[in-house]
């Protein structure tokens, strides 16, 4: 039997590609391109299998244009780039990477959290611009980490993550909102208590947002949410762009309603809200949540490992909606 075809959206490791190539022909993206839609409806053309980034789209329009498509696996654990109704009315599996990025995009969450409040970068570009002549009793003193509130919207595998490092390394009291209450156990584990959004927004010295971008999150923090938020507080978002209100953020920070923000994500990503680039009260990373070599490596090889089950004729490991071959 000819072996399927597997489209590489984007460039992955090349071990990856060796696990893939033993069980279908693999076409890479070998210059790590970004295709437009119609680019990457070319390219499928022909292929069962497609391994994307949270960057590719697959909708209803590629669904259509690719009827020869059986699954899509995501290397993120977020899959707001795939339509899910849209693929299970087609028969198309989807996959996602989940569980294996959950402590390393933690830490990034808690890095971002400490660097927003201590003022990391806004201290660096002083000092590499020549600036720091003199020491002072108030340079660059931010807000402390120990022993404040640490609010969490989205109670989450990484939020709960997020809540344990507050919670049991920095003594910090957690309150979170999330569509559901954990479990006792789970509040237990994180010392975490349920509040009301409002209460959330009022309360939280550090808030952080780990919830997934729905139409439901679009824009859950914009003006009226940042006018609810303490003036010393600060805001840090590593989940998606599209949650926060890029230019309401800008202004919030520009008039320091709030005191500052640490963004690893954002609304028009890798384009960043001019507003944002101005102001000095804010920590910028280009989407590195998960960034580690360790975990990149087992995100590749969980999304790698689910078009092989595919492909084999085993049940997949991390799907996301109904299996067509069952
Ligand atoms: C990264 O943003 C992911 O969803 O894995």
């Amino acid at each position: 039997m000819s072996k399927p075809h597997i489209l590489m959206a984007r460039a992955v490791f090349p071990e990856v590609i060796e696990k893939l190539s033993q069980v279908a022909q693999v076409h890479v993206n070998e210059d790590d391109t970004v295709w437009s839609q119609a680019e990457l409806v070319a390219r499928l053309q022909g292929k069962q299998g497609v391994f994307t980034t949270g960057g590719d789209r697959i909708d209803q329009a590629v669904l259509k244009a690719c009827p020869e498509l059986r699954i899509c696996a995501n290397m993120a654990v977020g899959y707001n780039n795939f339509d899910i109704p849209s693929m299970t009315a087609a028969g198309v599996v989807a996959t996602n990477a989940p569980d294996v990025l959950t402590e390393t995009t933690a830490d990034l969450g808690f890095a971002l959290l400490m660097g927003t409040a201590r003022r990391l970068s806004e201290s660096e570009h002083y000092l590499r611009a020549g600036r720091w002549t003199k020491w002072s009793f108030d340079m660059f003193a931010g807000s402390d980490i120990h022993g404040s509130t640490l609010g969490i919207l989205g109670m989450g595998r990484i939020g709960q993550a997020i809540a344990r490092r507050g919670a049991l390394g920095f003594g910090m009291k957690v309150i979170y909102h999330n569509r559901s209450r954990l479990s006792q156990e789970l509040e237990q584990q994180c010392q975490a208590r349920l509040v009301s959004k409002s209460e959330l927004l009022a309360q939280a010295d550090h808030l952080v947002l780990v919830l997934p971008y729905t139409r439901e999150s679009h824009h859950a923090i914009g003006a009226a949410e940042l006018a609810q938020m303490k003036p010393t507080a600060t805001l840090v978002n590593i989940a998606r762009g599209g949650i926060v209100d890029d230019a309401a953020l800008a202004q919030a920070l520009k008039q320091r309603t709030i005191a500052a923000a640490g963004l690893d994500v954002f609304e028009e990503e890798p384009k960043v809200h001019p507003g944002l680039l101005e102001v000095p009260n804010v920590v910028l990373t280009p989407h590195i949540g998960s960034a580690s070599i360790p975990t990149r490596k087992a995100m590749a090889h969980l999304a790698a490992d689910n078009l092989v089950a595919f492909f084999t004729g085993k049940p997949l490991l991390t799907a996301l909606n109904p299996d067509p071959r069952s």
